[in-house]
């Protein structure tokens, strides 16, 4: 038991280190095995097995802790960059996320996703005109690619866009750094957001369209009040933005890891585009950690949990468990064992991950067509987060136009 611990521990420091965080996978391989559940510094169980990581996110006696801004900003509801996390359905339990989940996936529907494939084809192929020659892979298109999808999905005119690019990058900041300035910042960039969504809100209830933000103000007598309206709106470009970012920054660097995989997916790149974006989603996942706290005393495989518990949920360790996947470390764009942990699971699976999805499903096809020499140019620069996973900078060289 104590060599389990010790092992644990040296096992842990290795995931914060930077060479954890580069490459998380041997580590994780690692804890999957450990038969005890490892305790992080911030106290929390980390939880990594498939089976486990998936019953924690399904069980009612797990919910979210009160402190979104963690043990350095007691202080969060005072913080508007906060409050609105912390407020919005990815904060909040059952009963106040039942209603809201429900009127909201009431207005943000499969189909509603489906009749944006056009305008996500749009914008794919006049950022793709940009990646031409050499190019910043993120900045030019991974990053502006989901908030001009979601920009289309609530109704935002595209002269407007522009700037959401920053706002939303300065708000979710929060989510890695809470110094002071960062705070600052974010806070200034979540009011300007919120202030313009709610004029937008005001304009669509005047005269609707075709739009989610018209569906998301006409929720009817007992629907979302106009402050719930905002939250959701800014909500979505919070989850939606970098999480997609990262599915097209890691999916990249995954397939041109794998040239066997690539000239597969290139032979039919839109029959394999459905397996092969869960597949990419599966084997290096933008969202590695959802954090929660058992509500009440629960067993998390062999381990008791106490009540008030922080728990760690390693949905990318979870994804890489050969208990539950065929070779997981090995990248196969046409596996037929769907079902990853990717987009969450339970009361909080992913509103968008329809949306996600067909991002990737229209995004790779495009680029594989359009740049049959497309290579990396240089190591690129990894985002330093835990939660998120992902490239801040990927040099790219596309070689010529077919
Ligand atoms: C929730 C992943 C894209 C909206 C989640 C969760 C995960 C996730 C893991 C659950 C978090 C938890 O349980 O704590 C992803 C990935 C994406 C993606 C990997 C891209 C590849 C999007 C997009 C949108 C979106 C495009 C909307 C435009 C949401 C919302 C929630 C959520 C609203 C909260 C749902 C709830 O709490 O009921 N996402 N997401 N996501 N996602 Fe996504």
């Amino acid at each position: 038991m104590l060599t389990d611990s010790v092992a644990a521990e040296s096992l842990l420091a290795a995931f914060v280190s930077r060479a954890g965080r580069d490459d998380p996978y041997p580590v994780y391989r690692e804890l999957l095995a450990l038969p005890v559940l490892p305790r992080l510094g911030d106290g929390s169980l980390m939880i990594t097995r498939f089976a486990d990581c998936s019953a924690a996110l399904r069980s009612p006696d797990v919910g979210h802790s009160d402190d979104v801004g963690g043990a350095r900003v007691p202080d969060w509801r005072e913080h508007p960059a906060l409050r609105l996390f912390g407020t919005s359905l990815l904060g909040l339990d059952p009963p106040v996320h039942t209603r809201l989940r429900r009127i909201v996936s009431g207005a943000f529907t499969p189909r509603r996703t489906a009749a944006l494939r056009p305008a996500v084809a749009g914008v794919v192929g006049e950022l793709l005109e940009t990646l031409d020659g050499e190019a910043d892979f993120i900045a030019a298109f991974a990053f502006p690619l989901p908030i001009a999808v979601i920009g289309e999905l609530l109704g935002v005119p595209r002269a407007d866009q522009p700037p959401f690019q920053k706002l939303a990058r300065d708000w979710t900041h929060v989510l890695d750094v809470t110094t002071p300035r960062v705070l600052a910042k974010a806070d200034a960039a979540a009011t300007e957001m919120c202030s313009y969504l709610g004029d937008l809100a005001d304009e669509r209830r005047a005269r609707p369209r075709e739009d989610l933000m018209s569906a998301l103000v006409a929720t009817g007598a007992d629907g979302l009040r106009r402050d719930e309206v905002v939250t959701m709106a800014a909500l979505l470009f919070a989850a939606g933005f970098e999480t997609a970012t990262h599915l097209l920054g890691n999916g990249l660097v995954s397939l041109l890891g794998h040239p066997d995989q690539l000239r597969r997916w290139r032979s039919a790149p839109d029959e394999l585009a459905e397996p092969a974006v869960d597949e990419l989603l599966r084997f290096d996942s933008p969202v590695q950690i959802a954090r929660r706290k058992a509500l009440r005393p629960l067993l998390i495989g062999e381990t008791e949990v106490a009540a008030g518990e922080k728990l760690t949920v390693c949905i990318g360790a979870a994804n890489r468990d050969p208990a539950r996947f065929t070779e997981p470390d090995r990248l196969d764009l046409t596996r037929a064992q769907g079902g990853s942990l990717a987009f969450g699971a339970g009361i909080h699976y992913c509103l968008g991950a329809p949306l996600a999805r067909l991002e990737g499903q229209v995004a790779f096809p495009a680029l594989l067509r359009r740049y049959p020499r497309l290579g990396r140019a240089g190591s690129g620069m990894r985002r330093i987060s835990l939660t998120l996973r992902g490239y801040q900078r990927l040099p790219v060289t596309t070689g010529s136009p077919s």
